[in-house]
């Protein structure tokens, strides 16, 4: 069997000791140090899980000889300990999303991996999931035609900023923002599902004063090389009992789709596709998708006067949100199948890009290239 990866997790909270955890039951890897500027996180956990402990990151890679790094700090902190983990030549680093909060700070680490070698990825989990793998695959396809317009919000409950991180809240939402919170997330995943197509244009709205983020809420049109439009909602501030809600919605030349994700008000959970094609061309979207693994119920919709794809985000389309950690870290060893594109260096700065523009734009109420 191969060496164990030795880790450290940098920022002991939420997500950094998600990560641990399940890194730490990874069989080709072993969770070497854990690092937060509140010692008490980093020690209890050592304790409780028999590794070393910093306060310090940069004392942690003078003295563990790492392979791989998570960083799990707040969103406008993850520069320092990525850019620190290049100059001190650990080759692997798993950064939280955004990579930065400003692409200044990307470049920085941009130039500091080319230099060092590091080979730096942002996690964003939400790519495998099996019904985002699965519009990816028909978009790809060509099935729904070219797409042309559509929409996605993402949105989270009052309750995250004011009581997510307990008496930290009022602190994590004063230094972040929807926008590079869930925006972040959206970006990504508009960009993995419509690739090779990119975002190029950007017009944005913003508002603050429910919580008193710099936004509380931003809506936005996105502009894609080819035309594609697709109007971008976000915000933090909904009053429902559920901590997100995400809902996706495309109109192609061909077809398209509707995508309650993760949704809110009681909505059922699940996604549905509708292609005009003859039967053999739908039949075949479906065996695509089951090579894929994904399940789909395949019908003939009278009212639309297409083939409908109905797929449920449960059983073998469930997964497992947590996980994404580890398929990150396997990705970084020998004889890893790629089999859903993991947001590199290159895509990660590209979400920054983007993020930054939106900013830009609903400060100053223009459309901006990006
Ligand atoms: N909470 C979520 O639901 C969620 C989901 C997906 C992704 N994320 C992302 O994960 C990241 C972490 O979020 P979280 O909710 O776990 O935050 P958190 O506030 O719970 O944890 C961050 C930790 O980092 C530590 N820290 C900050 N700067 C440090 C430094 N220089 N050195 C060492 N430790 C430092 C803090 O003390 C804190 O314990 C964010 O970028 C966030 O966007 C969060």
């Amino acid at each position: 069997m191969e060496k164990k990866f030795r880790c450290a997790v940098i920022g002991m909270g939420i997500l950094g000791t998600q990560h641990a955890q399940r890194l730490n039951k990874h069989e080709g890897m072993e969770i070497a140090a854990v690092c937060d500027m509140k010692a008490e996180k980093a020690r209890s956990w050592a304790e409780q899980n028999s590794c070393r402990w910093y306060e310090d990151f940069r004392d942690m890679y003078q003295q563990e000889n790492l392979d791989l790094v998570i960083v799990a700090t707040q969103d406008p902190y993850h520069k320092d300990p990525v850019l620190q983990a290049c100059k001190h030549k650990i080759p692997y680093v798993i950064s939280e999303k955004p990579l930065t909060t400003c692409v200044k700070d990307a470049y920085e680490i941009q130039d500091a991996a080319e230099k060092s070698g590091t080979c730096i990825k942002v996690l964003f989990p939400n790519r495998f999931y099996p019904l985002d793998r699965a519009v990816r695959l028909m978009l790809k396809s060509g099935c729904l035609g070219n797409p042309e317009f559509g929409e996605m919000r993402m949105d989270d409950s009052i309750d995250v900023p004011r009581n997510l991180w307990g008496k930290d809240s009022k602190n994590f939402s004063a230094i972040s923002s929807p926008v590079y919170f869930l925006l972040s997330h959206a970006v990504d995943l508009l960009h993995y599902y419509f690739a090779p197509r990119r975002i190029v244009k950007v017009y944005a709205k913003g508002k603050k004063s429910v919580v008193g983020s710099e936004f509380d809420y931003m809506d936005s049109f996105l502009t894609f090389e080819d035309g594609l439009v697709i109007r971008l909602k976000t915000e933090w501030t909904k009053r429902m009992e559920e901590l997100v809600e995400n809902y996706v919605q495309v109109t192609g030349e061909k077809g398209g789709f509707a995508y309650n994700k993760t949704p809110g008000f009681q909505a059922e959970q699940g996604l549905r596709i509708y292609m005009e094609a003859d039967r053999k061309a739908a039949e075949e979207a479906l065996a695509r998708l089951k090579k894929e693994g994904i399940e789909a119920s395949l019908g003939f919709s009278e009212t639309m006067q297409a083939f409908r794809f109905d797929m449920k985000a449960e059983g073998k389309n469930d997964f497992d949100w947590n996980s994404g950690v580890c398929i990150y870290a396997d990705s970084f060893r020998e004889g890893f199948e790629e089999r859903v594109p993991l947001t590199d260096l290159k895509d990660g700065i590209r979400q920054v890009e983007v993020v930054e523009a939106l900013l830009k734009s609903a400060k100053e109420g223009r459309e901006l290239e990006v």
